[in-house]
């Protein structure tokens, strides 16, 4: 007898194409899709924020069905609407909590995530769906994971259901007062070091954690550096001492359709590895259409989230007395950077944008059609990640033939090679100390081998190029993971 398809619901606070702030956004939007290929019957939740209302779909239409979700002392009424253009993808409506301008950073997150956790798990007994596993990621969704385990599993219709919780990032771990206890009906016991006490608040990230079947994170790397010290936010001891029989690391992909440089609509024109020398037509044009001087030299891209994990910090050390960034624009090489972030760093980018005119510049926005554009027009990417769970960037830029020059930390040291001149094997360039010094040093030695030996800098290009960062085999492994709990 055949069995009857694996049944998985994703669930998070943002989802590409509707809403978006990082990279957890493009994973939920990308490996749905891929484990649908492969025979996974998956949908996903996510909570209906104002700004996607008619954006995306008609919004009447949409409606399926609505019930009230009991918090503490509150009942908060839900809408659940639906649709399947892209993904069978449910939203999850409460004018209270997600008619709001931003996704989070509000007072009242606990009461929000805490609500959203609670009304997914009791959307199933209104809809036709019942998974074999609910897939949650990152603090916004940890709740979701104690209720089931703790309460809602003592009912035959869920007991069934396992849990996965993905972590993509361990530094944002939902944080809340005692407060959150009431919202999700937990008792003081729930309040010790054991449970989801974390010094002295609630903490959302944990209730993931410890209430999980499974703990995924998006790097086999990542999944050894939380475990300690310098990594763990606090955790390290948990997830190393307790919880390491559980986690698995598996590495993300990129969507191979989507970041294609032989379709991609975004660029000034296409190529592939086979028609590399066509990368420099766009660099050409970019350097026209974005004020910068038209020449052949090393143009230097980033595009990234800009806070201090991503490492910018290190621009602000010294070199032979110089500002590292100072050091580098010594280099006959051009700069620019696009992303969103903290104010302290956007203003040293527009410094130094300001300082370099025609050789800098700085797009504190965020557009995908000018990332596509950045990252088919430079030579190099610079990802100095203090950490990094994955990372998405040094994929797409070695998917465009754009040499990353990288922190080896957790997904960039799962994902890029050091250039090996003797071998050829290799696809860019990696440091290890969190210094300033070894990040310049890094970028020095890329522009030699771009201006002294461009036959060694295309051979990187294309060993990138040619690499496969599809989400085909992540989905395997997801399948595995899920087939092995069932
Ligand atoms: C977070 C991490 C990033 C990862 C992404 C998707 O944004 O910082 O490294 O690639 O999540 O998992």
């Amino acid at each position: 007898m055949e069995r009857s398809p694996l049944k998985c619901l994703f669930v998070s606070s943002e989802v590409v194409p509707f809403a978006k702030t990082g990279g957890l956004a493009d994973v939920i939007g990308a490996l749905p899709k891929k484990l649908r290929e492969q025979g996974v019957e998956v949908r996903v939740v996510m909570p209906y924020y104002s700004k996607i209302r008619n954006q995306f779909f008609e919004h009447d239409s949409h409606f399926l069905t609505s019930f009230d979700v009991y918090l503490g002392w509150r009942v908060q009424g839900v809408g659940v609407y639906f649709d399947d253009t892209l993904l069978p993808t449910y939203f999850l409506k409460s004018d209270t909590y997600f008619s709001r301008p931003e996704l989070y950073g509000y007072q009242d997150d606990y009461e929000r995530f805490g609500f959203f956790c609670k009304a997914v798990l009791e959307m199933l007994r209104h809809i036709d769906f019942i998974p074999d596993i609910i897939h949650c990621n990152d603090w916004q969704t940890g709740p979701l994971c104690l209720l089931l385990k703790e309460m809602y599993s003592r009912d035959t219709f869920f007991s069934k259901i396992r849990t996965v919780y993905t972590i993509h990032n361990m530094k944002y771990q939902g944080l809340f007062g005692r407060e959150a206890l009431n919202v999700l009906d937990l008792n003081n016991d729930y309040m010790t070091p054991e449970k989801i006490e974390y010094h002295g608040a609630v903490s959302y990230m944990k209730a993931g954690l410890l209430y999980s079947d499974k703990i995924t994170t998006v790097s086999p790397t990542y999944a050894e550096e939380i475990k300690t010290y310098e990594y763990g936010c606090g955790l390290d001891r948990l997830l190393g001492d307790k919880l390491y029989y559980k986690i698995e690391g598996i590495l993300n992909g990129i969507d191979y359709d989507v970041y294609n440089p032989q379709t991609d609509p975004h660029i000034y024109k296409n190529y592939t590895w086979r028609s590399i020398k066509r990368k420099q037509e766009n660099k050409k044009q970019f350097q026209l259409e974005y004020g910068l001087e038209e020449k052949d030299c090393m143009l230097i891209g980033v595009v990234s989230r800009i806070t201090d994990q991503k490492g910018f910090d290190l621009m602000k050390d010294t070199v032979d007395k110089l500002w590292v960034m100072d050091k580098i624009m010594q280099l006959d090489v051009q700069f620019v950077i696009l992303g969103t972030g903290e104010k302290e760093y956007e203003d040293m980018f527009k410094h130094f944008a300001y300082k370099y005119p025609n050789r800098s510049n700085v797009f504190l926005t965020f557009n995908e059609p000018l990332a596509q554009k950045i990252y088919a027009a430079s030579d190099v990417f610079l990802m100095p990640s203090l950490f990094e769970p994955c990372g998405l960037g040094q994929l797409i830029a070695m998917r465009y033939g754009t040499v990353p020059i990288v922190r080896k930390t957790g997904g960039l040291k799962d994902t890029v090679i050091h250039y090996n001149s003797l071998t050829k094997e290799g696809t860019g360039f990696e440091f290890e100390e969190c210094s300033g010094y070894w990040m310049y040093k890094k970028i020095e030695e890329a522009y030699t081998y771009y201006k002294e030996y461009p036959e060694h800098f295309r051979q990187m290009q294309l060993n990138g190029m040619k690499k496969g960062f599809s989400w085909d085999d992540a989905a395997k492994k997801y399948i595995k993971l899920y087939e092995s709990m069932i």
